[in-house]
């Protein structure tokens, strides 16, 4: 087996060597490595081959296949250069580049950016792995709110998580920052989940904030709805339902009315309502003085609202099919 597999190289050697152009080199790249080829051959005659000589042998027509593939290829290579350099026929339509795209959670992110920018809101970021004081404590998620389940939350250490929320980056921007505050925050969140067609072990959400003197749930509505309206249509209807979440009082959940094929019903999009006055004291501000509203939403739902689609694990896996058509 040895010896054939030398001989096979030899053989191959000379044969690349007196290929005269493209045709050559292709018959040759069919006759050793084509399906009948004389190296695919090889291959599978392994079963005939002790199991203790198996290694060697393996190994040696691995290299010999190598060697073959990438002879060929570089012959292939060189040729179509010099086709090029002949500059054969000018007339020939240039080719085009492949031009990329923006990932279609990107593009959804950047025009829920652009209608907050519009309406005045900076935008604010924080890290994917955060503290357990930005990430519940601050909020008023005590530390035995269900929220904190083993289930839910990925642990780094005692102290440190993956945020469930883009909720911290209220937290970070209040410690920095004195009212008069207004931002959102996109990222990414992680939560311990089994992936199907609506849950990811990571997503994406917004968040927004807005703290000031004099601050109610009106302005929280006109803003919410403003937002609604110009991300999925001017007759969007919406409606607000009691809700609770820790770091708000009271809150609110907002659906929008959607209209399919099967039908019309409300879809819950985000949370939201008025920041918790306990919040406001963790970070520093007086609120007596100071009152301030909230939302947080996934991405990723949006984007499957707004395009139609069924299944989240599409938006990560990055087949060219799916992210062509956007
Ligand atoms: N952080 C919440 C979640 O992930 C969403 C949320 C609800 C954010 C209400 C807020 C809010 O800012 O006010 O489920």
């Amino acid at each position: 087996m040895k010896e054939e597999i030398q001989q096979l190289r030899t053989q191959f050697e000379a044969d690349i060597a007196a290929a005269t152009d493209g045709r050559d080199v292709e018959a040759l790249r069919i006759k050793y490595l084509g399906r009948n080829g004389l190296v695919t051959a090889l291959s599978r005659n392994m079963k005939h081959v002790a199991p203790q000589d198996r290694p060697v042998i393996g190994k040696m027509i691995n290299e010999l296949n190598t060697l073959v593939r990438d002879a060929i290829q570089a012959r292939k290579d060189d040729e179509g250069e010099t086709q090029q350099e002949a500059g054969i026929d000018l007339t020939l339509p240039g080719r085009t580049p492949r031009v990329g795209r923006r990932h279609p959670l990107t593009q959804i992110r950047d025009e829920i950016k652009q209608i907050f920018l519009r309406l005045g809101f900076a935008v604010a970021d924080g890290p994917e792995v955060e503290t357990d004081f930005n990430n519940f404590e601050a909020l008023n998620i005590p530390k035995l709110h269900p929220a904190r389940n083993m289930q839910d939350t990925l642990y780094i250490s005692e102290e440190l998580v993956l945020r469930t929320h883009t909720s911290p980056v209220q937290i970070r921007t209040m410690l920095k920052q004195k009212p008069p505050v207004r931002i959102i925050a996109p990222g990414r969140v992680y939560r311990r989940d089994t992936p199907d067609a609506s849950h990811s072990p990571f997503f994406h959400q917004i968040e927004g904030l807005l703290v000031d003197e004099g601050i109610s749930m009106g302005d929280l509505k006109a803003i919410l709805s403003v937002f609604t309206k110009e991300m999925f249509g001017a007759d969007t209807k919406v409606r607000f339902r009691p809700s609770y979440f820790p770091f708000t009082e009271p809150s609110a959940e907002m659906d929008m009315w959607w209209e399919s094929d099967k039908g019309g019903r409300w879809l819950e999009l985000l949370g939201c309502g008025m920041v918790n006055p306990k919040v406001l004291e963790n970070v520093g501000i007086d609120p007596q003085r100071y009152s301030g509203w909230a939302f947080g939403g996934g991405i990723d739902r949006m984007a499957i609202l707004k395009y139609g689609i069924n299944d989240i694990r599409l938006f990560f896996d990055n087949d060219l099919r799916f992210l062509e058509q956007f």
